[in-house]
C-alpha cells in the first residue's frame, strides 16, 4: 500500500486528487482538513483507505500533534500533495493597488499558502525516513512567478506563492541530503473551476480553464512521474518547466 498525505484534502482541488488517488486500490490517503466530521460517508466509502484529520494551517504549532494523532508511528510515508491555499475570504480580497496592502491579510497569506508547508514537512520527517522514494509536491501557482509578473496587484498570493517556492527550492537541497530518494517540487495546477476562482468568473472567460477532475488527473500524472531528477522543479499542470 502506497501512503499519501493529502493537505486540503476537502478543497476544490485536494477533493478531487484523493478521488484520483483512490482509483488505485493499492493507494490509502491520509488527508487533512479543517472540518473531517463533514465528511463521514466519503470516509465510508473508501473502507479503511481514506482517513481524515482534523488541521489548521493558521495553528502551525499544532502540526506535530495533528500529525501523530492522524499516522500509526510505524506507518511509512510515500508522498504528501500540499493542496490547501487561499486566494481570497471574510472580507478579504487580492490586492488591486499599493494602499489595499494590509498586514494581517498578509500575514495570513504567509501562514496557510507558504509557513505550512515546511512546517508540515518537518512534523512528517518521523515518516519518511524510509529508504523507498518519497514525492513531495506543493500546489504552487503561476502568479507566484517572479519572472512571469508582469501585470502586478495580488500582493499577498503572489508574495506568499514566491515565498512557497522558496521553501520548495531549500527542501529540494536539504532532504536529499539527509534521505534517499527524496523529490520535492513546486507546481501550478492550471486554472480550475473551484471556490478560489469563483469569484473571478467573468476574468475566466478568456482564459483555459478546467474542472477540478481534469486538474486531479493532470496533478496525479505529474505526481506518479515524480522521480529523483524532477528535484527542485517548478512544473506546469502539463510537465513544462515554468520559469521561477
Ligand atoms: N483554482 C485555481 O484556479 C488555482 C490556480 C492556481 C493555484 N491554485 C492553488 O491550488 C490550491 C487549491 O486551491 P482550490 O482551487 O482547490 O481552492 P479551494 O477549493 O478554495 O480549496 C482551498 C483549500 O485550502 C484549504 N484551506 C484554506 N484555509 C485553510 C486553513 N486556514 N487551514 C487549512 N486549510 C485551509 C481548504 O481547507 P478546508 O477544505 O479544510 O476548508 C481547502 O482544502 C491552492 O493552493 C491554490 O492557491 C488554484
Amino acid at each position: 500500500m502506497q501512503n499519501i498525505v493529502l493537505a486540503g484534502a476537502t478543497g476544490g482541488i485536494g477533493r478531487a486528487i484523493a478521488k484520483r488517488l483512490l482509483k488505485a486500490p493499492d493507494t490509502a490517503v491520509w488527508g487533512l482538513c479543517r472540518a473531517p466530521e463533514d465528511e463521514q460517508d466519503w470516509i465510508d466509502e473508501y473502507q479503511g483507505r481514506l482517513r481524515l484529520g482534523r488541521w489548521d494551517g493558521s495553528c502551525p504549532g499544532q502540526f506535530k500533534e495533528r500529525i501523530a494523532s492522524l499516522l500509526p508511528a510505524d506507518a511509512q510515508v510515500d508522498g504528501l500533495i500540499f493542496a490547501s491555499g487561499l486566494l481570497h475570504g471574510e472580507g478579504v480580497k487580492p490586492e488591486k493597488r499599493l494602499e489595499d496592502v494590509d498586514a494581517s491579510n498578509l500575514e495570513h497569506a504567509f501562514t496557510i499558502n507558504a509557513m505550512a508547508f515546511p512546517l508540515l514537512v518537518q512534523a512528517l520527517l518521523p515518516w519518511l525516513r524510509h529508504k523507498e522514494p518519497k514525492r513531495l509536491m506543493a500546489i504552487s501557482a503561476k502568479v507566484g512567478s517572479l519572472t512571469d509578473n508582469r501585470m502586478g496587484g495580488w500582493y499577498a498570493y503572489r508574495a506568499s506563492k514566491a515565498a512557497l517556492n522558496m521553501f520548495v527550492r531549500n527542501l529540494a537541497i536539504e532532504l536529499p541530503r539527509r534521505t534517499r530518494g527524496m523529490c520535492c517540487v513546486a507546481v501550478h495546477p492550471g486554472t480550475t473551476r473551484t471556490p478560489l476562482s469563483a469569484p473571478y468568473e467573468q476574468s475566466l472567460a478568456q482564459l483555459v480553464v478546467h474542472d477540478a477532475d481534469e486538474t486531479a488527473d493532470n496533478m496525479v500524472t505529474v505526481f506518479e512521474k515524480l522521480t529523483d531528477a524532477d528535484n527542485g522543479r517548478f512544473i506546469n499542470w502539463d510537465g513544462t518547466d515554468l520559469p521561477w
